[in-house]
């Protein structure tokens, strides 16, 4: 009979070079997570994980597309040989292309469902059979208010969000007896590249300026404002350091609460 532990040691965190993947690899090193950080830009995972190296934290890096499952294989084999048995994977890296239906092709869908649903699928098929033998184990899967409910202009993203709160549903259904806890978090809207981002295109069009779309993009959430990315790493780090099983964890309440009750 194995113990848990109060608190998963070595975590993958994807998309862990800006946004809330960074956020979260900060507040995962301070909690004393051995992380191995991943996203394509290696130079901008060297600029995450050097000052958490500098501050005396255990932090490995990997570069990779993880729309490749072969690269997803390679990310696993390179957290365990460097850092030992993986407690958890932050699967956060993503995405967010937003357009008219009419505008929204092929590509982006296949984009949005390879990151958002296949890749933290890939990651669950390599790592829960370890995580089973042990008898503990943590997906957090970095969802969002739009897997719980419609926007419109993102279709794609939209879907593949639902697609990723219904996967957490799955695995937590599969495997939460086995001591493995699965997660959905789900922001609203965060001040980050992809808001910032979105607030330059609709700027683009001439309506309006970047600073007015980014504060009504934030007026959308239910608290009336953008959240963080620091406030999303800390519920990402409340929910991954106590016990209770998942499920669908919605950040976008006051105070924020599972939708689905933990089993
Ligand atoms: N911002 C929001 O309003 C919001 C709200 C709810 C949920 N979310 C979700 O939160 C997550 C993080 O969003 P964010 O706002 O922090 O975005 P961000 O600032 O744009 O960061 C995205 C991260 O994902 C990585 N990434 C993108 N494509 C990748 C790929 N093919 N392979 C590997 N890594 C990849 C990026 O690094 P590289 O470009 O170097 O690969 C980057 O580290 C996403 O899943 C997003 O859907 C965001």
């Amino acid at each position: 009979m194995t113990t848990p532990p109060t608190s998963p040691t070595v975590t993958i965190v994807t998309g862990a070079s800006r946004g809330i993947g960074k956020a979260i690899a900060n507040t995962l090193a301070a909690a004393g997570h051995h992380l191995l950080l991943v996203a394509r830009d290696a130079e901008a995972l060297a600029a995450t994980a050097t000052p958490l190296r500098s501050a005396g934290h255990t932090v490995a890096t990997f570069a990779a597309d993880l729309r490749d499952p072969a690269a997803i294989e390679a990310v696993v084999t390179h957290a365990e040989r460097q850092l030992g048995p993986i407690t958890a994977v932050v699967n956060n890296a993503g995405t967010a292309p937003s357009d008219k239906v009419e505008n929204t092709t092929t590509a982006m869908v296949q984009e949005t469902f390879a990151l958002h649903v296949a890749a933290p699928l890939a990651f669950a098929r390599l790592c829960t059979p370890a995580m089973k033998k042990r008898g503990h184990g943590a997906l957090l899967h970095l969802a969002s208010t739009a897997g719980l409910r419609g926007y419109p202009f993102t279709s794609a993203y939209t879907a593949a969000k639902h697609g990723m709160v219904g996967l957490s549903r799955a695995l937590h259904a599969e495997l939460s007896t086995a001591g493995v806890r699965v997660y959905a978090l789900c922001p609203g809207f965060v001040d980050s590249d992809i808001t910032r981002g979105a607030a330059a295109a609709i700027a683009a069009r001439g309506k309006t300026t970047a600073a007015e779309a980014h504060a009504r993009m934030g007026k959308q959430n239910r608290i009336g404002r953008m959240h963080t990315p620091d406030e999303v790493a800390a519920a990402a780090a409340f929910l991954l350091r106590t016990l209770p099983t998942g499920c669908v964890y919605e950040l976008d309440r006051e105070p924020a609460a599972f939708v689905d009750t933990p089993a």
